[in-house]
This record gives C-alpha cells, structure tokens and sequence, in this order.
C-alpha cells in the first residue's frame, strides 16, 4: 500500500471544502480531515480590545488532536478511510498498488510545520478581498461574525498568517479561486492523479 497527502489550504471561503469534498469523490481510497472541526470551545479563545474573539490563530484550534487524527489515518489509512466514508477498498487493485489519499483541509493547515512537513503537495486557493469579504458575508457561522469582524480580525488576520506561512513554505501551487469549480476540480484532479499514477509505477 502507497500513501499520498493533500493540503488545499487557503484563505476564507477561498473554496476549500468545496474543492476538498469534489475531490474526495473522485479520489478513490480517499478520505479529508477538515481543520474546522478542531477549534476550541467559544468560552476559551481570547477577546481583543475591540471585543473580537480571536478565532483566526493556530491557539484557537486543537492542533495536537488534529495531528493525533491524521496520524490515526498513518497507521491505518484503510481503516480509518473505510470507518470515515463507508467505503471499503477497491478489490481490483493489488494491494502493493493501492494508493491511499488523505486529503487535508483548512485556513492554517501550512502554518503548523509539523503537519505541513507530512504533505505531498501543497494547494493554496486564494480570491481577491471583495470576493472573499462578499462570499463570507452570504455564510452563517458558528458562532455568527459580529459586525465590522471580517475587517477587523478575518482580513488582517489573513495578511499576518500568509507572511508567516510564506517564510517557511516554499513549494506552494497557487490556485485561483474565481475559477469556475468544475475546471478548478478537473486541473487539480489532473495533477493529483499524475502523482497517483507515478507512485503506482514506483
Ligand atoms: N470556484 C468557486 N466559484 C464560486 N463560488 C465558489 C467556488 N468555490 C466555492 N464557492 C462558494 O464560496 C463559498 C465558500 O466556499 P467553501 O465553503 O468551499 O470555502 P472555504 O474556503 O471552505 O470557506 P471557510 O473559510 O468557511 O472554511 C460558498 O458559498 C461556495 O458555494
Ligand atoms: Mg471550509
């Protein structure tokens, strides 16, 4: 059995989830891990002095557990991909032939080294500022964005998290998200089963 991880990292509403669930569709002996279902409870991420929860650091989010997670799926990537989907493994494929893909996804999956040195390959979608403050608008989340949040913690917090996170990632695919979905699946699917396919072969 052969391994591969997949980071589709990226700003807010960037397309993330969007691009991660079309992927894992298509992907056979695929399964995500979603950054967004490690943060912290409400009561303990911190306030700034203008009253916004500061939800949009690595602190706010149980890194340990998510790391704990995709180890799990190291150790056993069938199992842990057959309990998260309810798909079992291809029969048809030799086992020295089937490649398991863990796709990992969320808005500061490279700015924690140690699960940015696990990836393979490295996708960063981003939108320019009025798509993404637009697209984030039309969202309700959990807890609800108070008025003036995006601009006063999502966006400059996006700026000082992407400097950081280009000082130690290098080998990043930028990827464009105004690009159609069907076409943004299809060039990454591209890519992704070009890597699939070398690995096989090796
Ligand atoms: N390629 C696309 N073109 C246009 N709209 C898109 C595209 N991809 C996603 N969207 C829309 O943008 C919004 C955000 O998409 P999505 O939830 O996938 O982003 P995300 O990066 O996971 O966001 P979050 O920061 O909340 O995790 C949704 O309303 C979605 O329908
Ligand atoms: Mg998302």
């Amino acid at each position: 059995m052969k391994t591969l991880i997949i980071g589709i990292g990226g700003m807010t509403n960037g397309g993330k989830s969007t691009l991660s669930k079309a992927l894992q569709k298509r992907l056979p002996n695929s399964c995500i891990i979603s950054q967004d279902t490690f943060f912290k409870d409400d009561s303990v991420v911190p306030v700034d002095i203008h009253g916004f929860k500061q939800y949009d650091l690595l602190s706010a989010l149980h890194m340990d557990r998510m790391m704990e997670e995709v180890e799990t799926w190291q150790q056993d990537p069938r199992a842990f991909t057959a309990s998260h989907t309810g798909v079992g493994q291809l029969l048809s494929e030799r086992v020295d032939q089937q490649v398991y893909v863990l796709i990992i996804e969320g808005f500061l999956i490279f700015n924690h080294r140690p699960l940015n040195e696990l990836m393979n390959k490295k996708y960063f979608l981003q939108i320019p500022y009025d798509t993404c403050k637009q697209r984030r608008s039309s969202r309700v989340y959990n807890p609800p964005d108070p008025p003036g949040y995006f601009d006063g913690h999502v966006w400059p917090m996006y700026l000082k998290n992407r400097k950081e996170m280009e000082e130690v990632v290098t080998d990043l695919v930028l990827l464009d998200g105004l690009t159609e979905r069907e076409k943004l699946l299809s060039s990454v699917l591209e890519d992704v089963t070009a890597d699939i396919e070398a690995l096989r072969q090796g």
